[in-house]
């Protein structure tokens, strides 16, 4: 069986650290109510509050769920629908994904559908918000991973905050990748995956959870989601330093390994590295014919699209890259003229270089091809 696997550029599942994998095949507890489990469980949470950047750890809890980024998103929105009617602010395609979601698991809701592309304006968000008094809670999304946009994570959830409203951000994709500031933000509930910036394996959705906003949930209405109720998880986590029902220890341990490594390297050192590798990225295949989508103002550096240069397929990129053995995201959503690469795994700058001279090799023989082609035959004879 051929084990090699290629490198991925990929905005999660991503290359992990390779102690993630040795502490995944080999966790330092191996059932879930162990003592060994609970330290475990303690040095993560301290771990992954310190390296998101928050202030009052006492103020926190990170529930787990055995779930992914997803189920996280589905837990916020479960939990927020014992408040009331809420509001989902759109500018994208994981905007619309809380919409679909919380239209399938009965959360009433209305929609705000802000310009694509572009960050979401606080003031539109102030304007509805005025309009409608009734509205209890907030949900929006922090970073647009398909299109490589950052929200205004701080002025956004300050404005919901005005209004006295719970507010919940996605963070799938801003965790740990660039800093934010959830205090800052005054956000409630803020959704993070094991397989983005953190660098864990899939398999763990987490909610940052205002310890002061679970009163809250509790006393306004009655337990939401069963086996994805944030509140009777969040009690049971919180108090006893294990989950209510089984969840993958080994993911876990990958967390833990995920945490030490971040801590080792530095957070500001990784987020550096991303974006420097991105906008390293971005000019080079700028150069080619490849130029990236997005205002750069707006853009994250952790995720970008770009657009395919001229004779050029998905198909036949995907083909000689994964010859190359280096795997990106092509025609996402459809969009078949366009390639998407991100940043946010463990990726060395020899991973960067190999896959930019593979750029430089693909676009540049057909260019090169072509030119040839178009050349007076008597002028390429002669330069035989
Ligand atoms: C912003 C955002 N929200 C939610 C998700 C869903 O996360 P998962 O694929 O881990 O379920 C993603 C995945 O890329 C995401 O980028």
């Amino acid at each position: 069986m051929n084990r090699a696997k290629p490198v991925l550029f990929t905005p999660g599942p991503l290359e992990v650290p390779r102690r993630v994998s040795e502490y995944m095949a080999d966790p330092p507890a191996n059932y879930h109510r162990q003592d060994a489990f609970r330290t475990m469980f303690a040095e993560n949470q301290q771990d992954l509050k310190d390296l998101i950047g928050i202030r009052s750890p006492a103020d926190w809890h990170v529930t787990m769920f055995a779930s992914t980024g997803t189920g996280a998103n589905d837990v916020c929105l479960l939990a927020l629908s014992r408040l009331g009617r809420g509001l989902i602010v759109s500018n994208g395609y994981f905007g619309e994904r809380l919409v679909t979601q919380a239209t399938e698991c009965g959360v009433e809701h209305d929609v705000l559908r802000l310009a694509v592309e572009e960050p979401m304006d606080p003031g539109a968000v102030d304007e509805a918000l005025a309009a409608d008094p009734d509205l209890k809670w907030v949900f929006f999304v922090s970073h647009e991973t398909r299109a490589g946009l950052v929200n205004p994570l701080v002025e956004l959830g300050r404005t919901c905050k005005r209004h006295g409203l719970m507010v919940a951000a996605d963070c799938v994709s801003s965790a740990y990748a660039y800093a934010i500031d959830l205090e800052a933000a005054q956000v409630d509930l803020a959704s993070a995956s094991s397989s983005k910036a953190i660098m864990a394996h899939p398999g763990l959705g987490m909610v940052f959870t205002r310890v002061a906003a679970v009163e809250r949930l509790r006393v306004a209405g009655t337990p939401r989601g069963s086996s994805l109720d944030l509140v009777a998880e969040f009690d049971k986590q919180s108090k006893l330093r294990e989950p209510r029902f089984g969840q993958p220890v080994a993911l876990h341990a990958a967390l833990r390994a995920a945490c030490m490594h971040l801590k080792t390297i530095g957070i500001d050192a990784h987020h550096r590295r991303i974006r420097r590798q991105m906008q390293d990225l971005a000019a080079h295949l700028g150069d080619l014919g490849a130029p990236a989508r997005v205002d750069p103002r707006y853009r994250s550096w952790v995720v970008c699209n770009f657009d395919l240069p001229p004779g050029f397929t998905c198909a036949e990129i995907s083909k000689y890259m994964e010859g190359q053995g280096l795997f990106i995201l092509y025609g996402i959503g459809g969009d078949k003229n366009h390639f998407q690469i991100a940043t946010m795994g463990d990726l060395s700058d020899e991973n960067l270089s190999a896959l930019k001279r593979a750029f430089t090799r693909l676009f540049t023989a057909r260019r090169r091809m072509s030119s040839d082609l178009a050349r007076p035959a008597a002028v390429a004879s002669s330069s035989r």
